[in-house]
């Protein structure tokens, strides 16, 4: 008997489709049937992945562009969800990235802050009434372990003072956790569920610009991490399984995850 759970029909939005673990999630999601729209940075980089994707699924991706450093660029494409989706089953925000100088977006924000935390929140908030009549539905938030040991620094939230791109990084997923935490709490009763994960070590760019260490070809990749299907598996898992259509507000690591409190409230 066939065990992959059926998405014919689900509306998944996924952030940071072009490449990396949000690529492979979005290309997990269209072979088991869902109707998968990429949030892409460039329209060209969208179009790509969606043919390349569309070659494996019953239902090709469509293509929303966004910079997710932009706040009226979040604003727009929520809006374009909106008039084409007035039903969201799933959304996946794991667009991010690493930067180890200091850099401000067009809006004045502290560019991790804004692209890994704020659009996390601004284009979830603006999804809500999709997702709310599409429920059940479920949002995931893609963290990381590197959350483990941060503080988030309330009086210098945008490193203002003190700028390290590493921490400043690690911040961000800690507050993808705590958004996560919150928002599960504010949905209950509502159908909405949402949850957040550690994908693992995966041989991608952003691993490359953490480390500091080129990732120059596949095979370079796959010495400092896991490929990218790997790491999109948890996310595919929260996103289709049957198993998780009640659970909400936890951190996973791999697919048997507990919510992982220690690290977050310390
Ligand atoms: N790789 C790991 O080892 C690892 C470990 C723990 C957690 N994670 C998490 O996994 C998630 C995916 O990371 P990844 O490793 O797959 O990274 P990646 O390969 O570098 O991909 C990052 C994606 O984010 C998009 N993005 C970045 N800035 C954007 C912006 N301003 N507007 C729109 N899109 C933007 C990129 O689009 P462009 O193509 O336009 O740049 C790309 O599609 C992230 O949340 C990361 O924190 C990764």
């Amino acid at each position: 008997m066939d065990q992959r759970p059926d998405m014919a029909g689900r509306v998944c939005v996924i952030t940071g489709a072009t490449r990396g673990i949000g690529r492979a999630t979005a290309d997990g999601l269209a072979r088991l049937g869902a109707t998968v729209v990429l949030i892409a940075r460039r329209r060209e980089d969208g179009e790509r992945a969606s043919r390349e994707i569309a070659d494996s699924s019953p239902v090709p991706p469509t293509v929303v562009t966004a910079d997710l450093a932009s706040l009226a660029s979040i604003r727009e494409a929520a809006g374009e969800l909106r008039r084409f989706y007035p039903h969201l089953h799933v959304l996946v925000n794991n667009a991010a990235l690493i930067t180890h100088r200091r850099q401000r977006t067009g809006d004045g924000l502290e560019m991790q802050f804004a692209v890994n935390h704020l659009a996390y929140f601004l284009l979830t908030s603006l999804l809500l009434d999709q997702l709310r009549a599409g429920a059940p539905s479920r949002i995931i938030n893609v963290s990381s372990a590197a959350h483990s040991g941060a503080q988030l620094d309330f009086d210098d939230l945008q490193g203002e003072r003190r700028y390290d791109g590493t921490r400043a990084y690690s911040q961000t997923k800690l507050a993808n956790i705590l958004f996560t935490y919150e928002l599960a709490r504010r949905l209950q009763g509502t159908g909405v569920t949402a949850n957040c994960l550690h994908p693992g070590v995966i041989g991608t760019r952003l691993l490359s610009d953490y480390t500091g260490v080129p990732i120059a070809g596949r095979a370079l990749a796959r010495t400092f991490g896991a490929s990218a299907e790997k790491g999109a598996e948890t996310s595919i898992y929260l996103a289709s399984s049957p198993d998780m259509e009640k659970v909400s507000g936890k951190y996973f690591e791999g697919q048997t995850g507990e919510a992982l409190v220690a690290g977050v409230l310390r």
